[in-house]
């Protein structure tokens, strides 16, 4: 898989995409994430890529030019399955999405920023239009960073043991049950017997079971 993020704040993407799981799977192989600086591709002499809004509200907003030129450039290269632009505006990221993502060949992810982007490049090159949650960030670099990871630690072989990804929390609209580690008793308080019963049929009724009464507890909506 190949993911291509465009962005103003190019060193803000740095730090997340370079540890953990999407280290080792850059290092792998299985993902190459590529970080454009959107200001290498406008003509303006000082690397300007936003102007002022139309109309009365205050704000500046990133210009078609670089990002028609930026996106253009990469599609002369290769086709993408999809062209992301993170804004709190866009369809809510779920673990299904990031699922159905991880699929894909080649992604771009353009970044918003400032007040958004012209509307005309939302019109006309993006394909799919991401929030990670009703609130507003600066930017969408975090975002872009939190798709991203999402993505990777679910293709295959990015995650030693395959089966602990398909475990998480959402994968089956359930939250993970609670998990626990040596000592078996930590200052009086215990781990629940059943899991040291070494009965495997037992512990995975009992994990399925508080899942279920957690999310119930905590999600009903993702019960529905
Ligand atoms: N940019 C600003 N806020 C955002 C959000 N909530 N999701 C995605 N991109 C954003």
């Amino acid at each position: 898989m190949r993911i291509d993020i465009i962005t103003v704040q190019p060193e803000m993407m740095n730090g997340p995409l370079t540890c953990s799981i999407i280290k080792r799977a850059r290092e792998k192989g299985l993902v190459d994430i590529f970080i454009h600086d959107l200001r290498d591709y406008t003509t303006d002499p000082h690397k300007r890529v936003d102007d002022y809004a139309f109309g009365f509200d205050a704000g500046m907003v990133l210009q078609c030019d670089p990002i028609f030129r930026c996106i253009e450039a990469l599609k002369m290269e290769r086709e993408y399955d999809e062209i992301i632009f993170t804004a709190p505006d866009g369809e809510q990221f779920t673990q299904h999405e990031a699922n159905r993502l991880s699929l894909m060949k080649n992604i771009i992810i353009l970044c918003g920023h400032y007040k958004g982007v012209d509307q005309r490049v939302r019109d006309t090159l993006i394909t799919k239009e991401i929030s990670i949650g009703d609130y507003v960030l600066t930017g969408g670099e975090m975002a872009a960073a939190i798709i991203t990871d999402a993505m990777v630690r679910v293709i295959p072989g990015a995650i030693g043991d395959e089966q602990s990804a398909l475990s998480d929390s959402f994968q089956d609209n359930l939250l993970a049950p609670p998990v626990y580690t040596r000592p078996s008793e930590y200052r009086g308080m215990k781990v629940p017997e059943i899991l040291l019963s070494g009965n495997e049929k037992a512990v995975r009724d009992w994990e399925q079971e508080v899942a279920f009464e957690r999310t119930e507890r905590l999600r009903p909506d993702l019960l529905q």
